[in-house]
């Protein structure tokens, strides 16, 4: 195999970002390994697709361990698979918050614990945190998806550095909205309080109509196809445009109160 193909495992390869992300890099020639929890091979083009639930450390460990078993190593590993939650932050419970932390930040803790050793070994590897530029700020009605989100991020930080003498590099890439599933497979409080009722529903109105949603994941795809590529690659990128893009700038330059209230008002 030549030096530019690398072992690819990317979680939650089944369908949106993920599958657009393996699409793309088993274009270019990489070995590309997808993960679903209940994968049906028929479906997929170019690439192969493995179980694993990010939420079963035996199931994280089992694929693996089949992938390792074919290929001997795992060069790069890129944590897509994760879940959205909406709902006031009052109304979300203990459970459901779970849930999500389970599969969007301890899930790729699973699959780093799983797959480290071997990249420690190899004596390098690439392990790739797609995160959310909803990491940068708490978008309202969706707390813990802006906490799950940054809380990735701070994982990775502290893992990039912790793995640097390893010859393992840890990236975060944050998109903005794309058109996926990701809006019908939100978990959601099974009751809305009427308190919160009316400034949920005219939120949900602005996100259910934001236009980015209409963009194309394989716009993602070619910026992991390039993280994959570059030999010393940024710590985070941005994969964003319009309003998206500049509040995360807004949030590092406003004041606090001022950045919630250009956040509120947008959402009213
Ligand atoms: N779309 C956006 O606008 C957007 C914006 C920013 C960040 N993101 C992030 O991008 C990533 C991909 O989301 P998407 O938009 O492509 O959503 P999606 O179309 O709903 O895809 C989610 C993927 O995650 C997998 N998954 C969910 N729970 C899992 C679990 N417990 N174990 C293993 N796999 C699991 C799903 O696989 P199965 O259901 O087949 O198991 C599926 O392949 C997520 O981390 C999301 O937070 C998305």
């Amino acid at each position: 195999m030549s030096e530019f193909v690398k072992v690819v495992l990317v979680t939650g390869g089944s369908s949106g970002l993920g599958k657009a992300i393996c699409e793309r890099l088993a274009a270019l020639g990489h070995k590309v390994y997808g993960t679903g929890r209940s994968p049906s091979t028929n479906e997929v083009l170019g690439y192969n697709l493995v179980a694993m639930d990010v939420t079963d450390s035996a199931s994280v460990q089992r694929a693996v361990d089949q992938i390792l078993a074919r290929e001997r190593r795992i060069d790069v590993v890129v944590n897509n698979a994760g879940i959205g939650i909406q709902g006031p932050a009052e109304d979300i419970t203990p459970e459901m918050a779970q849930q999500v932390m389970d599969t969007n930040v301890i899930g790729p803790h699973r699959v780093c614990r799983a797959v480290l050793p071997t990249m420690r070994t190899q004596g390098r590897g690439l392990i790739i945190n797609i995160s959310s530029i909803a990491s940068n700020f708490g978008l309202p009605y969706r707390s813990f998806y802006s906490a799950s989100k940054a809380a990735l991020d701070r994982y990775g930080e502290a893992l990039s550095i912790e793995m640097k003498r390893f010859g393992i590099q840890v990236v975060s890439i944050q998109p903005g909205e794309f058109k996926t599933n990701i809006a019908t497979g939100r978990l959601r409080p099974e009751k809305i309080s009427e308190a919160h009722a009316p400034g949920y529903n005219k939120a949900m109105e602005v996100l259910g109509g934001s236009l980015h949603y209409s963009r194309d994941p394989d716009e993602l795809a070619r910026v992991v196809a390039k993280v994959i590529a570059s030999e010393h690659p940024r710590t985070t990128y941005i994969v964003a445009q319009g309003m998206q893009r500049i509040s995360v700038l807004a949030k590092k330059l406003l004041p606090g109160r001022m950045f919630q209230r250009m956040v509120g008002k947008h959402y009213e």
